[in-house]
């Protein structure tokens, strides 16, 4: 069936250009499900998506994974800003205890890291056998923290991108690519 308009895969007005193609996620995603299967085996590990921008990646990651794992979530604010990340609370805890569970924290994009370096440490004290990170795309030109990404999908230059899950102010999450907003919409924080 054709989306009206000539489909969703079409470039958004919006954005400048398209990073990553929806082929070009989907392989990055397979690969990476590829690596978790294989790194766990038997190991039934427990991913943790962090709420909303996940959604899109984690959906397509659990089933590019071969082996028996399971899912919850987190929602935490940041205070509206990506910058400002370092402010983070809880706003949705997890189902579930973790403790004895290997864990994976599943992102969209780490950015200046303080989201994850809030969450780790947060989470460590629940007493997982193991606690990993997985991100879809890093960019580490902005990163204020040091955190090691065992699992790490592209990296991205500075622009703000959307699409695949990443908003600006709620919208564009249901792009099928990844893609630079055009700069005129936005302000980096
Ligand atoms: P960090 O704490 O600075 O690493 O922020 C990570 C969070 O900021 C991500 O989970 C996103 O929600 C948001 N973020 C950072 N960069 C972008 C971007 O380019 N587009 C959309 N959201 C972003
Ligand atoms: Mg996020």
């Amino acid at each position: 069936m054709t989306a009206p308009g000539g489909g969703a895969a079409e470039k958004h007005p919006d954005v400048s250009r398209i990073l990553f193609s929806a082929d070009a996620l989907a392989e990055e995603v397979q690969q990476l499900g590829r690596a978790i299967s294989a790194d766990y085996g038997e190991r039934s590990p427990l991913l943790i998506g962090i709420l909303k921008g996940v959604v899109p990646f984690l959906a397509d990651l659990v089933r590019a994974i071969t082996i028996p794992c399971s899912l919850d979530f987190l929602a935490i604010s940041s205070y509206g800003s990506p910058s400002r990340s370092g402010n983070a609370q809880i706003l949705k805890d997890l189902d579930h205890p973790i403790e004895g569970r290997d864990v994976i924290l599943v992102e969209d994009i780490v950015d200046t890291g303080l989201t994850l370096h809030y969450l780790v440490r947060t989470l460590r004290q629940r007493r997982p056998a193991s606690l990993v990170i997985c991100t879809l795309l890093d960019r580490p030109r902005r990163r204020l923290v040091s955190l090691p990404l065992v699992y790490r999908g592209f990296e991205i230059p500075d622009d703000f991108i959307v699409g695949y899950g990443l908003d600006y102010q709620e919208a564009y999450r249901n792009l099928p690519y990844i893609a630079i907003l055009r700069s005129e919409l936005h302000h980096l924080a």
